[in-house]
This record gives C-alpha cells, structure tokens and sequence, in this order.
C-alpha cells in the first residue's frame, strides 16, 4: 500500500492523487457578476449539497496553483454575493470545458462557450438556458482555507429557487434518473456520463435494522464465492427465513433438492454450489431467494 503525507508532495501532485481518488464530483457552472453587472461563469466540481433544510450547496473556487492568485468567480461574489448554480449535463460538457478557459476578468464565459443567458427572477447573475436545473442562490458565507496555492474558498449558497426543466421528470413530477444525463469530474481530463447502463438501486436501510455482516453464519461471511457485496445485501435482512419457509422454497424449486442428492456425500461442493446459486440470485436483486437456497442445504437457522 502507498502511504503518502500531503506535506511532502508538491500541491499540484496532492491534487492529481485527491482528484482520481475523490471522485466522480458534480459539477456547478457557477454563474456570478461584479459589482459593475460583468457577468462570468465557471465550473467547479469541488462542489456538493450540504444541507436540505435549509437548503444549501457549497463550491470552491481554489487559488491557482499555478501562480497562486484567486479566480473571478470567487472576487465576483466577494462584490456581489449571489450566483446561480447550473447543473451540468452531457450535452453540455464540452462547452462547460471550455468555459473554464482562464479568460481575462471581465469577458462573459456565456459568449465564449456560446451558452444563453436567462435572465433569474430573485438573483442578479444570470441562468444558463441550456442547464436541465438552475438554483439561483445568495450566498451565505465565505471561508478561505487559506493563502497558499491551491488553497480552497467554500462559497456557502442558500438556495432560494430551483428552476428545472420539464423534459426532465417523470410521470409523478419528479426527476427522472435517467433523463436528467448528468455528468461528473473524475482526475485528470477524465468524465463520466450517468447512462441507463450504469445505474443501479441499494436499497437503503432507513427503517429497517438489518443483522449485519458480524452476524451472518461463518460459513456465509467466509465464503470464497460471495462478494463483500452478497454480504452487504445478506446482512441487510432483519430476520433470516423460518424453517418452514425455507422447506416450503424447496418443495417448490426441485433443483435444490437435485443440488442437495447431488452433493449428498460432499459438504464442501455443496457449500460452493449452493454459494454459487445464491450468488446469482443476489446479484438479481432476488435477496430473500438467496437466504431460502443458502438455508436449504445446512442446519444454520
Ligand atoms: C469540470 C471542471 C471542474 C472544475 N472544478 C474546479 C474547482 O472545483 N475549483 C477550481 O478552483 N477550479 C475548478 N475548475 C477550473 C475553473 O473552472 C477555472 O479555473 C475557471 O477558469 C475559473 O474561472 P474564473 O476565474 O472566471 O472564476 C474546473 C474546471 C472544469 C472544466
């Protein structure tokens, strides 16, 4: 394992571990004008959401590591403390690069990566039209980190209206996953696209209080075929099935018995296949099947 002390890299090496490793990030195309109404707008992927209620985001516009001076977005808001936080999708990436090209202050990034200005209702800095959800925000607080290069500024942002894009919802209303096609940041040049491919449900233990892994039977946590992934979903049961369940799962499933007579003088291959079955039912989602087939060949209820 490399172990590595921030304190003896050089800034910009910090940065390419932190970054590859500290990812994927969301990106904010921070919209923001001086206090003489220049507009700017930028994107930050040291950015997330901190809080619902109220509702707030936080972004950092870090001093440059290059030469150690602080970016406009950030003297913008030090003049003028409100922004509007663009979400960024895919049709938008390479135009979003381009807008973080190092631009003399004063020139609107909105001309240079040819994106539409639409005008807020609450905050003076302008939305980004071609943005799937648009948050006009005061900010409440600024905290430097620092004054060394690469030091970060966390803009706290209030949320004070969200604008979202029809074509984005669902049939209830809501944000579809799918539709919304974000992107995010990942180290070096390196993106990522949320795409229907690469989405998948955990589902979340909030009301239920499941076993745990520390009390799955051994041979489950020590098992050279389940995943800490099967266990993760195993241990996530309240209760394990009843016996009568589990033999009423059998009578109903003839391959399971054919496993069992197969394996009838060989606990060990047993094991593995009933392991390999409960693999392939975990990784459909099917949790309770799997419990029924790991139960069905041993004495561990
Ligand atoms: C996707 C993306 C994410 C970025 N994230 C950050 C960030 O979190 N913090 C930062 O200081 N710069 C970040 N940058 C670089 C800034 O966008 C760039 O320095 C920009 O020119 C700053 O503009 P400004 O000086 O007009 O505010 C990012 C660039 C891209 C393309």
């Amino acid at each position: 394992m490399l172990t590595i002390n921030p304190t003896d890299l050089k800034p910009a090496e910090i940065q390419n571990y932190l970054q590859y490793a500290i990812a994927p990030r969301p990106i904010c195309f921070a919209s923001t004008i001086d206090k003489n109404g220049n507009v700017n707008l930028s994107p930050f992927s040291f950015f997330n959401l901190f809080s619902t209620n109220p509702p707030v985001c936080i972004f950092s516009p870090s001093r440059r590591i290059r030469n150690n001076t602080t970016k406009h977005t950030l003297e913008n808001i030090l003049e003028v403390p409100e922004c509007v936080i663009n979400i960024v999708n895919y049709n938008m990436v390479q135009q979003t690069s381009l807008a973080s090209t190092e631009y003399p202050k004063g020139v609107n990034e909105f001309i240079k990566a040819g994106f539409t200005e639409l005008k807020s209702e609450l905050v003076k800095p302008p939305r980004v039209a071609e943005s799937p959800v648009q948050l006009e925000c005061t900010v409440r607080q600024v905290i430097s980190l620092g004054e060394t290069p690469g030091a970060g500024n966390l803009i706290l942002a209030d949320i004070k209206l969200i604008h979202i894009r029809e074509e984005i919802l669902d049939e209830n209303g809501k944000i579809d996953q799918e539709k919304i096609d974000l992107v995010a940041r990942l180290g070096g040049d390196w993106y990522c696209r949320v795409t229907k491919d690469n989405l998948f449900k955990v589902v979340k233990p909030i009301t239920t209080l499941g076993i745990g892994v520390d009390a799955l039977p051994f041979s489950i946590r020590n098992s050279k075929i389940l995943t800490g992934n099967h266990l993760g979903q195993l241990a996530n049961v309240e209760v394990l099935p009843d016996r009568l369940s589990v033999e009423t799962y059998s009578d109903q499933h003839p391959e399971i018995k054919v496993l069992l007579e197969d394996t009838a003088n060989d606990a060990i291959k047993r094991e593995e296949r009933l392991h390999q079955q409960a693999s392939t039912l975990l990784d459909q989602g099917l949790v309770n099947e799997a419990w029924m087939v790991l139960l069905a060949g041993s004495n561990l209820q």
